[in-house]
């Protein structure tokens, strides 16, 4: 049996925008991302914007990622190839006179730096008729955490984990849900273009450390979760009047089973802000590293078995409506129709 021989839910939605890495990373040296199991070189061309190409060099393979970036042309580390910002290679060291008549070229990826984030559009020579995902700027009174790490486990798994509210009352028991009685809340799941949505209505404080350090007067709180194509996880919490968390999630699919999550914490709250920050940060972390090391004995499991066996109730609410969105779109389907359901759960 082959390791991929059963059903696995992966989709190549190629004709997308990824955040390859924050803008911050990408300085002299030139970075070696890869999307969707394509290896990229990134590189500051002249003028210091970001430009994408395949990393591979056209004479004879080496990784591009490898040279160095000369004044704005990223030169090969092996014969010394230089290509422009479009993969166009404009010199040719020791070839006398004919660097540029032959045209010898490497596939160049749309790129665009946006929001502090690069983002590469990850199917090659192509010019997209839209942008990247907008991300929500920090209003006044917010402040804002940035983190990326990598995940062993698929983009819709990844996905599908951080808007799934079930997990949270059993694998982070206590520090988040799971910590108070069972409250019965309503579910209302809207899907319409490239976006499904699930709000959460009735629900009490989460009783763990993460909801008591937010609000300890308690109060309700509304909560959204939403998927926006192509990889974009949003989580909404407010608190009571003051406390307000928009946490977006930028997944970027590396490989089949390797995915990137670049998250955005946006956060307002009655306490100042890096206080906030230094609580919340250790339980955030215990919280990502449990669902680190799920997400990889998942994937692992569903490999070791030769594929998924997936078996759901209504309230994993939001996993299959990902699934056919990221269909869709791979498929380069027009978006979905409207589509609402609403139930009661317990958290
Ligand atoms: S392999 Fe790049 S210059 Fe020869
Ligand atoms: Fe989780």
């Amino acid at each position: 049996m082959t390791e991929l021989e059963g059903r696995h839910s992966i989709a190549h939605v190629r004709r997308a925008w990824y955040a390859a890495c924050g803008s911050r990373e990408l300085g002299e040296q030139p970075l070696a991302p890869t999307i969707l199991g394509t290896p990229i070189v990134l590189f500051r061309g002249a003028g210091g914007s970001p430009a994408a190409l395949l990393d591979r060099c056209a004479h004879r393979n080496a990784p591009l990622s490898l040279g160095r970036t000369v004044h704005g042309e990223l030169e090969c580390g092996y014969h010394g190839w230089r290509y422009d910002e479009s993969g166009t290679c404009i010199n040719v060291p020791g070839l006398i006179g004919e660097a540029e008549k032959t045209p010898r070229a490497v596939p160049r990826f749309p790129v665009r730096e946006q929001d502090g984030y690069i983002w590469v559009y990850a199917e090659a020579n192509v010019e997209p008729d839209t942008g990247p995902f907008r991300l929500p700027p920090a209003a006044q009174g917010y402040t804002e955490v940035r983190r990326s790490v990598e995940v062993e486990s698929t983009l819709h798994a990844a996905l599908e984990n951080a808007l799934d509210v079930p997990h949270t009352a059993f694998l982070h028991k206590g520090l988040f849900r799971g910590a108070g009685a069972k409250q019965r809340i309503r579910v209302r799941v809207r899907r319409a273009g490239d976006r499904v949505e699930a709000e959460y209505i009735g629900e009490p404080r989460p009783e763990g450390i993460a909801g008591r350090l937010l609000s300890p007067s308690g109060g309700v709180v509304t909560h959204f979760d939403r998927f926006i194509l192509p990889s974009i996880a949003q989580v909404e919490y407010r608190l009571g009047e003051e406390n307000h968390f928009l946490i977006t999630t930028l997944c970027t699919p590396v490989e089949d089973f390797r995915t990137r999550l670049n998250a955005a914490i946006l956060f307002r709250t009655r306490f100042p802000g890096p206080l906030v920050r230094l609580f919340i940060e250790p339980v955030a972390r215990r919280i990502f590293n449990q669902d680190a090391a799920m997400l990889k004995r998942q994937s692992e499991a569903a490999r070791r078995f030769g594929g998924e066996h997936y078996m759901s109730t209504e309230i994993d609410v939001l996993g299959l409506q990902i699934w056919q969105l990221l269909k869709r779109a791979e498929r380069g389907e027009p978006p979905a129709d409207e589509w609402r359901r609403e139930f009661e759960m317990e958290v």
